[in-house]
């Protein structure tokens, strides 16, 4: 069995403590750790738009010795112009590693199960583990500790970051409260929900939102605008938030719809932080998945 990060649920609970412990460690030695050199090549690809998933896997992984190969989603036509199976066959026979931003889940499911490497979710339609190992390293840099804060997503709860958040957030024994409308809460794990903006970031010490229109449903920009409204970050609703509490964004963000400039840009927002770490955690999953590649998962 070859070990891949697919879903937070990939690791276990005591996993995801290591695989963040090594994070922490590779951020204060960047370039202590080359378990790709030679350099050995890591794939990534990309079926939907990046910036810090590209460019943090791409310095990522030549701070670990490696070499980051790009292969063009649209050039590749993963799944018309040849199979995913094919694609993970032939990927596998020249990269240590792939990375994938990709839309279902099923295709890459489909790829790890053919790649004979292991393979890294860069964010698909149901999940995205690296931005959730990326979020927990920024609130415990800041909170010093993960078991028992109070998380409060706000938002669009059934895509990719709720998913994440639900299941990543119970793994680190942290109580997660969605405040979302009906119809929005996340479809994994067992998520506590509220449609109250305010009971859900009430004392909350990490407040957490998204984007209202994720990849891939922009023609249901405007009524998910009419939907969301309520559930912004704004500054009354960071009142009923603990009064040290911290404001995450995976980014890009929306001003003035999902967050408020002030919010995103006062003092009580670590994104930058939280981008910088997609880097280090990524790096660490990388390392770790080359380590652990033929143990048993949980
Ligand atoms: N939920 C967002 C995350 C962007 C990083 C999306 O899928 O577009």
């Amino acid at each position: 069995m070859m070990r891949h990060f697919l879903r937070d649920d990939d690791l276990s609970p005591a996993e995801q403590t290591e695989v963040l412990a090594l994070a922490a460690a590779m951020k204060a030695q960047p370039f202590e750790h080359q378990p790709f050199a030679g350099p050995r090549t890591v794939a990534m690809i990309f079926d939907k738009p990046t910036l810090r998933t590209q460019a943090s896997f791409a310095a990522g992984i030549a701070e670990l010795g490696g070499h980051p190969l790009l292969v063009e989603g649209r050039l590749a036509g993963i799944g018309h112009r040849e199979s995913v199976a094919d694609v993970a066959r032939v990927l596998g026979r020249q990269a240590s590693a792939i990375v994938w931003r990709t839309f279902e889940q099923s295709r890459i499911d489909e790829m790890a199960a053919y790649a004979g490497v292991p393979v890294v979710n860069a964010l698909t339609d149901e999940f995205h583990p690296c931005q959730l190992l990326a979020d927990l390293l920024t609130v415990q840099e800041h909170k010093g500790t993960l078991a028992g804060l109070k998380v409060a997503f706000l938002g669009d709860a059934a895509c990719n970051m709720g998913n994440s958040w639900a299941v990543a957030g119970a793994i680190a024994g942290m109580e997660v409260v969605f405040g979302c409308p009906e119809g929005y809460a996340p479809a994994y794990g067992s998520a506590v929900v509220t449609d109250d903006p305010v009971a859900a970031v009430k004392d909350a010490d990490v407040v957490v939102t998204d984007t209202w229109v994720s990849m891939g449903k922009e023609e249901e920009a405007e009524a998910r605008r009419a939907i969301f409204g309520p559930y912004g970050v704004t500054s009354e609703l960071m009142a009923h938030a603990a009064p040290d509490a911290i404001v995450l964004h995976c980014l890009p963000a929306y001003r003035g719809s999902e967050i408020d400039a002030e919010v995103i840009d006062g003092p009580q927002s670590v994104v930058w932080d939280e981008a910088e770490n997609r880097r280090h955690v990524q790096k660490a999953i990388l390392a770790w998945l080359e380590t652990h590649r033929h143990e048993e998962g949980p």
